[in-house]
This record gives structure tokens, C-alpha cells and sequence, in this order.
């Protein structure tokens, strides 16, 4: 008998007698059990990922890849979704090869699968983290309906450069907001544990610190302190693999010198070592191959072996461990121990998943037909949509009336149905999402006369649709003027120099403003634009990203008072991309702006502070603060510090305020941010009424990165601050003893 064969029936004879006591030891039994009977090939076949096509014919399958397949040489499949095809390809798994292995199917399902919800940053500015799980269980249900078992998300990357066009996919710039959205996205994802067929694994990337790409160049260095890392861009990837996240996605950058798909300080000693993360690791699309030009790696093998011996379980559309990989093992350079270390980690969740049991379970042509863009998923876009927009400004314009005689609607994103869905919106059908001109004309009463032109493109400098523009602004009583971004300046590979509206679309605005009519300014984009002008000259902006597949209906819904406006920014709105990088939790400096002092902290040219803040939201109603009252002088450990505080509405409108919570600690072994965000609750109130909120605070939510380097607290004097943006805030003090 088989050398292996003995071992695999050792195995199982052994654990018969002796049963694990629970899924998780029966599961390495399983996995134990394969792994004695694969050969090389075969086990180096687990850690290849390969991508499927798609042209207008639908999925298609490089013959090459069906043969790889067939041979056992591949162990997952991306872009390969619906319940026939993944079918289709897993047989060739199933039936056609020795083991019989079942092959993953990964997909990038970031915001949505075929229900497209708001992009990431727009989803953040709901800050409501059981819209956005809901968002993302949605997404898990339909994904896993086509066949699905794995999506390419959350993208928790922390991010405070608007040039960098990935800042549309991630949650912003803070650490405890986008930490807390990232253990919400991960529970959307995985709903109630891998094995339940409304469930796929989430992917954390991109791990690490993608967002702080040099000059918001994509793909560019990264190089911070060891504290910045630990304080601001580590969080969210830990606070994902705390919540359960089945995977990790490297990032394509270099991280203090080293490529993060060959780092085994990120993938070993911080992500398996201080996270006591389980799961696999698989690298962004050619990463392993690009270790070559980061210039890490001279060819093929020595790539192979870096990524491999960094932690890299699984390669990416590389193809560098099927090709390197049997050379390594048999000139020992690499271990077979190392080898089945990322072997066993892959076959794991395929257990999990309940493949084994059966491969096919996820690729179902009727729970697919009867699961796709349900009703409810729709109307649970279009909420989340309305959630997601942030009022600007508003001088008396909004909400407009249902019953105006005569309504423009101008811009070039007016009736741009592609771009409502945004980057990232994977299988999302464009076709299906509804546009702002449809919205507005499906919300008004059918007496008033909506009048639409496109006033100019996006991003060219024809003016040639100036005058039509404008003669219908003439005719009108009001007038909502969509601009922005396309959809693709911003997303991968769409770092832009300028925060601008591209194109001639400001003197469009200029235009369309001297009218002297209500204008009411609809911003679409992936990132916070540099809009002063506007922001002067307009009476109403709102800052709607891209909606997604109700993209249309949210936003009528809020201009014509459907829904009072809650959304508060994520990101902080520059006056000039000259001031980036700029967020809220910057330090003070020795010496502080002082107006009247020439040589303080500040431009010659433009104000420090930003056009919009961190946090900042209005809403058709106005609320009123109390002072917030401490319910200790001092905080001790072990103890607990309340911060209470009175919110009124002050309006004649029901709405729902986001209350921050901030600290500061005003003397530390380092310098520390002038505010942190360690808290927030999403509270709805009625006209006139009041409510008592209350935060906790514990020594634990105070820690940080210490002198030499521990995380910990220190005693001093603390402020709190709360307020409904990171700006207009009512402070107290307390000792931390
Ligand atoms: C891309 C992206 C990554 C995505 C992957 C697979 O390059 O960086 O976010 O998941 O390739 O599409």
C-alpha cells in the first residue's frame, strides 16, 4: 500500500478510536487526512488562484485554465460567478480530477452583488453599522445565490489623501469609525458562520496600510512610523480578523521598505502572531509577481520563496508557486512542512464551507432565480442611499416642493445611469439603476414640468451644451444641477493631481448660478472635491458619492423632504488639495496657527482648517447641546467614565443627529492628536423633543502607542468633546489617574 494512503487510513483509524470532541478538531482530521494522500503538485495546485473571463458572450474559461483544473493544479477560481458556470468549472474539479478537491469561487463583491448599494465611503457616512451589515448581508445573499463563496471585501485601508481614488471604497480616515465598520461588514458577510449557504468569507484588505500611498500616487511606497501604523492604519485589519474575518488580501504596496506580499513582519508577526489570525492569506491579483519590479526579487523562484516564507498562503493570477514551487521543494529551499502549513489553511474553509459535503450546494439555479434584486433588497438600497448623502449647505432652498410649476434638472450626471452604481460594482447591472432625472420626475406631482439638459460633460472642455442649459434654467423655478465625478476617476488606479470638478463643469455652475434662480447642487464622487467656489456662490449642496442601483429615488427622496438628511462625513472636504494630507485628529505642533503671529503652523494662502470637517452633516431640523456632564472628575483603571449629555431638536422637523464622542489627551510621553473619535450614536428626535445621551469611557479606550512603544494609557488631564461634527463641539475635562 501507498506510502500515503497508510498514513491517511492511520489517521482516520486513530481519531476513530480516540473522536474529536468538536467541528474544528473533526475538520483538521478531514483536512489531515487529505493532505497525507496529495502529492506536490496537488497540494501546490491549492495555493494557485486564477481569474475567469468574462466578454459579451458571458463567462468564459481560458482552455489552458480548464486543463489546469483537470490536472489538480488550481485551487480557487475569481470572477466566475452564477449558479450554471461555477457548476460547470467545479465539475471539472469534482469529477475530473484524482482527489476531487473542490474549487472556491472569490469574486469582488464590495459594495453589492446584483443590488448595488452605496459605495463604501458613502456607506460610512450613514454611520449606521446595522444599515451597512444589512447592506452587506444582501450582498452575501445574492453572491452565494450565483454560486459564490468568497467576496473580495471589506476594504478597511485607512485613508486621508482625496487623490487617491481607492478612498472611494473604504470607510475614511478614522480608525475607531472605520474599525467599527469593518467588524460590521465582516458580520454582513458572514452572517451566522461559513457552512450556511446565505454566507460567503470575507477578505480583509488591503493588508496593510494601502491608503497611505505616497502623494495619493496608487501602488505608490508607503513609509510611516511604527506608531502612526499601530495607531491609525492597523486598526480596522485587526478589528476585521477580531470580528472573524475567513481571510486577508495583501496590498500591492511596499510597506517601511518591503513589499506587504513578502513582509513577514505584516503577514507573520503581525497579522498570525499579535492578530491570532486563522484563516488564509491570498495576495492582490500579480503581487507575488511584482515583488520582481518593487525590485525584492531578481526572478520567478526567489519571488516564490519570498512571498512563501513571508505567510503568503495563496498567489494570485501570478502563477509563480505552480511554476517555482516543485524546484524549491526539491532543491529544498523551501520546506514541504511550509508547503502544507498553507495547504491546510486553504482546505480548512473549504471544509467550513461544507464543500466536501457537497461541492455543488452554493450552485443552485433556482435559490439563484428566486434571490436576485428582490423587492426588499431594492428598498433596502434606497434606504441605505438616503442614509448615506450629507447635507452641505442650505440657505432656506431645501427640502424643494413636490409642486413647483416649472423644475431643471441640469449636469452631466443628471441622467448618467452607469455612473450610479460607481467603481467596484462588480456584477451590478447598470442598466437597472435609476438615475436623478427619474427620481425627481417619479417624486413630483405630476403638475410641475421638469425640464433636463446636460449642461456639459464630465471631464472635457466642450461648452457647446452651455446655452441650452441655460435657457432652461431660465424657464425654471428652481434648479438642481447634478455634477461631479464619472464613476471612473475614482476606484483603482484613479489617483487624480486635482480635487477639482473636472471638466468645464464649475463655469457650468458659475452659468447656471448668475441665473439668480434656487439652485440646489447635487455632488457625485468617489472623494471630497475642493469646492470652495461653489460652496460660496450656492444656497444647497449635497454630497451624494454614488448611490448605487436606487441612486435616483434616495436622492429625491431627500430633496423633496421624503427624508431629513442624517449623513455626516467620513472624510474631511479640503479647501485646496495643497493642504493634504488633512484630517481632524492632527497634532497641535509647538506652535499652533496664531493669526496674528507670522511664524505659527499655517499657509500663506489658504486657511488650516478644512472646507468641511471630519463628521460634519446638516439636516433640515436643528439641534441644541447640552455641556456634557462627567460622571467622575477622574477615571481610574477598572472604572468607568460617563459622559452624559442633553440633544435637543430645535427644528420644526424630525430628524436623526449623529453624536460624536472625542477625547484629548493633553499631555502624553508623545505628541497626541488634538482629538480622537471614540464614540457615536445615531439618535432620532421628534420636533421640541429632548434626550439624555450617554457615552462610556474606559482606561481601555484610551490606550495608544506610548514613548517606547506600548500600548497602553498614561495619567494627565483628558478633554471630552461632543458635538454633531468634529468642529462645533462642548467640552469637559477629567484626570486620567
Ligand atoms: C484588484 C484589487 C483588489 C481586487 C483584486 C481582484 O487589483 O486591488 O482589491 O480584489 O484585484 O479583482
Amino acid at each position: 500500500m501507498p506510502k500515503h494512503l497508510f498514513l491517511a487510513l492511520f489517521i482516520l483509524l486513530l481519531n476513530a478510536c480516540n473522536p474529536p470532541a468538536n467541528r474544528q478538531d473533526r475538520i483538521d482530521l478531514k483536512v489531515d487526512s487529505l493532505l497525507a494522500l496529495m502529492t506536490l503538485e496537488e497540494k501546490i495546485g491549492q495555493l494557485s488562484l486564477y481569474t475567469s473571463d468574462w466578454d459579451v458572450t458571458g463567462p468564459t474559461m481560458r482552455e489552458g485554465y480548464k486543463e489546469e483544473i483537470r490536472k489538480g493544479r488550481v485551487g480557487a477560481i475569481f470572477n466566475a460567478f452564477t449558479a450554471r458556470y461555477t457548476r460547470e468549472l467545479q465539475r471539472l474539479a469534482v469529477e475530473e480530477t484524482r482527489l476531487k478537491i473542490p474549487l472556491l469561487f472569490g469574486y469582488d463583491v464590495v459594495h453589492g452583488h446584483r443590488t448595488i448599494f452605496p459605495i463604501p465611503l458613502g456607506q460610512a457616512a450613514s454611520w449606521d453599522l446595522k444599515a451597512i451589515e444589512e447592506a452587506d448581508r444582501i450582498a452575501a445573499e445574492e453572491a452565494a445565490a450565483e454560486g459564490l463563496h468568497w467576496t473580495f471585501a471589506p476594504m478597511v485601508d485607512i485613508a486621508r489623501d482625496p487623490r487617491w481614488g481607492r478612498m472611494a471604497e473604504g470607510s475614511g480616515e478614522d480608525p475607531y469609525l472605520g474599525s467599527r465598520i469593518a467588524e460590521a461588514r465582516v458580520r454582513g458577510f458572514q452572517g451566522q458562520g461559513l457552512g450556511q449557504l446565505n454566507s460567503v468569507m470575507a477578505c480583509v484588505k488591503h493588508f496593510a496600510a494601502y491608503g497611505a500611498a505616497q502623494a495619493g500616487r496608487d501602488y505608490h511606497s508607503v513609509d510611516m512610523s511604527e506608531r502612526m501604523f499601530r495607531e491609525v492604519y492597523l486598526p480596522p485589519y485587526a478589528a476585521a480578523v477580531h470580528a472573524g474575518a475567513a481571510t486577508v488580501m495583501t496590498s500591492f504596496n511596499d510597506y517601511d521598505g518591503v513589499p506587504a506580499t513578502a513582509s513577514k513582519y505584516l503577514l507573520t508577526e503581525v497579522l498570525r502572531n499579535e492578530l491570532k489570525f486563522e484563516g488564509f492569506v491570498v495576495s492582490d491579483y500579480t503581487s507575488v509577481m511584482e515583488l520582481i519590479p518593487h525590485g525584492v526579487a531578481s526572478d520567478t523562484a526567489s519571488a516564490a520563496a519570498l512571498a512563501l516564507q513571508a505567510g503568503l498562503d495563496m498567489d494570485m493570477q501570478a502563477g509563480f508557486y505552480q511554476s517555482a514551487l516543485p524546484q524549491l521543494v526539491a532543491s529544498g529551499k523551501i520546506s514541504k512542512e511550509l508547503i502544507d502549513q498553507s495547504v491546510r489553511r486553504i482546505l480548512r474553509k473549504k471544509f467550513e464551507l461544507g464543500l466536501f459535503d457537497d461541492p455543488y450546494r452554493y450552485s443552485d439555479t433556482i435559490r439563484e432565480r428566486t434571490t436576485i434584486m428582490k423587492p426588499e433588497y431594492l428598498d433596502k438600497a434606497r434606504e441605505v442611499a438616503r442614509k448615506s448623502i450629507v447635507l452641505l449647505k442650505n440657505e432656506s432652498v431645501l427640502p424643494l416642493s413636490k409642486n413647483l410649476g416649472t423644475l431643471a434638472v441640469i449636469g452631466p450626471l443628471a441622467d448618467a445611469r452607469r455612473e450610479m452604481i460607481g467603481s467596484w460594482s462588480a456584477a451590478g447591472d447598470w442598466t437597472k439603476s435609476v438615475t436623478l432625472l427619474e427620481g425627481v420626475r417619479a417624486a413630483v406631482s405630476p403638475a410641475t414640468k421638469v425640464l433636463y439638459a446636460k449642461g456639459s460633460n464630465v471631464n472635457d472642455d466642450s461648452t457647446s451644451y452651455f446655452q441650452q442649459a441655460l435657457r432652461i434654467a431660465r424657464q425654471s423655478d428652481a434648479i438642481i444641477l447634478a455634477v461631479g465625478e464619472s464613476a471612473s476617476l475614482s476606484g483603482e488606479a484613479a489617483s487624480r493631481s486635482s480635487l477639482d470638478l473636472p471638466g468645464v463643469q464649475q463655469q457650468l455652475v458659475d452659468l447656471i448660478q448668475q441665473t439668480g434662480k434656487p439652485v440646489v447642487v447635487v455632488l457625485m464622487s468617489g472623494r471630497p472635491l475642493t469646492i470652495n467656489a461653489m460652496a460660496q456662490r450656492v444656497p444647497a449642496i449635497l454630497e451624494t458619492w454614488f448611490l448605487g442601483t436606487q441612486a435616483g429615488h434616495a436622492i429625491a427622496d431627500v430633496l423633496f423632504g421624503d427624508y431629513n438628511p442624517s449623513g455626516k462625513l467620513p472624510v474631511t472636504f479640503p479647501r485646496s488639495v495643497g493642504q493634504v494630507p488633512i484630517y481632524y485628529s492632527m497634532k497641535n505642533t509647538g506652535r499652533p496657527l496664531d493669526v496674528n503671529s507670522k511664524y505659527t503652523s499655517k499657509y500663506l494662502d489658504v486657511d488650516n482648517s478644512p472646507l468641511y470637517p471630519f463628521g460634519y452633516g446638516l439636516s433640515y431640523t436643528t439641534f441644541a447641546y447640552s455641556d456634557p456632564v462627567l460622571s467622575t472628575a477622574s477615571l481610574r483603571a477598572g472604572d468607568t467614565l460617563a459622559v452624559r449629555v442633553n440633544l435637543t431638536n430645535t427644528g420644526s422637523r424630525e430628524g436623526v443627529e449623529v453624536v460624536q464622542l472625542y477625547v484629548r489627551d493633553l499631555v502624553g510621553s508623545v505628541t497626541r492628536p488634538v482629538m480622537e473619535l471614540k464614540g457615536f450614536q445615531r439618535v432620532s428626535l421628534k420636533p421640541g423633543e429632548r434626550k439624555e445621551v450617554t457615552f462610556f469611557l474606559t482606561y481601555k479606550d484610551l490606550e495608544f502607542c506610548r514613548i517606547d512603544g506600548s500600548f497602553g494609557t498614561e495619567p494627565g488631564q483628558y478633554l471630552v468633546f461632543v458635538g454633531g461634527d468634529s468642529r462645533d463641539v462642548r467640552q469637559a475635562a477629567f484626570d486620567l489617574l
